[in-house]
């Protein structure tokens, strides 16, 4: 039987889990903090901002909501960075990306305090995460990482490809999954939108990770049988329903889950993690802040 990787439930676990820590941090006086920064009119990130502040709420931790108008110079985004990084009740930044063309989205990431970046994108954090000592894991792959080990799915010794070179996921993912830990071990391949031969790469993997962004492009028919297969696309595709438009992955959940050995759906399955994760690493670098 195809196991069905609930997000929604480890995310779940996480929560229950971070309960504790911020317990503790409030006997101690403290409550995590996150500032989100969201600098664009884009429905999506509008919405991806407002699930983050509620997440938060819901755990106790305090979100501070700030929208810049898109339209504005890039210095009051700067600005506004500098504030935060100055201010020692805000314990995590986040800049929603992506951010309008006029503004430089690397120069945005490296203007957050590293210790305050919980998203794990400043160079500092980028360059610990490949060195194996990371401050803050990228969510999404380390939400990535907890579903599989939910899965009971021992990645040690392991065939895994990751469909995707993005610096938010495919890049960090490829990285965890090398490493010399828990979570790791795997034998890596990265696979991108230049690889000659897709299937046969995915077809030989125990684990795959599907993150390019391209609806269902991944089916049943290039997997091995019993893979683990992770589904990050978040595609909106025209539908030929009257609501206009469906919510699909970068993989063929039909077709695949009738390979597959564990399967994560779309919505449902890696979204929640990523969100989850976040609430992790605020609350890690409260820890930090405070220890
Ligand atoms: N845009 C899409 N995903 C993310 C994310 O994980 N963090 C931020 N800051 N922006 C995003």
């Amino acid at each position: 039987m195809t196991e069905i990787l609930d997000g929604n439930a480890v995310a779940q676990s996480v929560r229950d889990d971070l309960a504790t820590a911020i317990d503790q941090l409030a006997d101690e006086g403290v409550q995590p903090s996150l500032a989100t920064v969201l600098m664009s009119d884009d429905p999506a990130s509008e919405t991806y901002v407002s699930m983050k502040q509620d997440d938060c709420a819901e755990v106790g931790i305090e979100a501070i909501d700030i929208e810049i108008d898109p339209e504005a110079d890039a210095d009051e985004l700067y600005d506004t960075i500098d504030d935060l990084n100055a201010d020692g009740n805000v314990n995590g930044i986040l800049v929603q990306m992506p951010v309008p063309d006029h503004v430089d989205d690397r120069a945005v990431l490296r203007a957050i305090d590293p210790e305050k970046d919980v998203d794990g994108f400043h160079p500092e954090n980028v360059g610990r995460l490949v060195a194996g000592d990371a401050r803050y894991k990228p969510c999404t792959p380390h939400g990535i990482q907890k579903l599989i080990e939910s899965a009971g799915v021992d990645t040690e010794g392991k065939d895994a490809v990751v469909v995707g070179r993005s610096d938010i996921v495919g890049k960090p993912m490829a990285n965890l999954l090398v490493q010399k830990a828990p979570g790791g071990n795997a034998t890596t391949t990265v696979c991108h939108s230049r690889t000659e031969d897709l299937a046969a790469k995915t077809g030989e993997a125990d684990i795959v990770i599907a993150a390019a962004g391209v609806p269902e492009m991944i089916d049943g028919e290039m997997l091995k049988e019993g893979a683990t297969v992770i589904d990050v696309g978040i595609n909106r595709v025209d539908a030929d329903t009257e609501n206009g438009s469906e919510l699909v992955g970068d993989v063929d959940f039909e077709s695949a889950k009738e390979v597959a050995g564990a399967i994560t759906p779309v919505p449902g399955g890696v979204g929640p993690m990523t969100r989850a994760m976040l609430l992790y690493n605020t609350v890690k670098a409260a820890s930090r802040q405070h220890g």
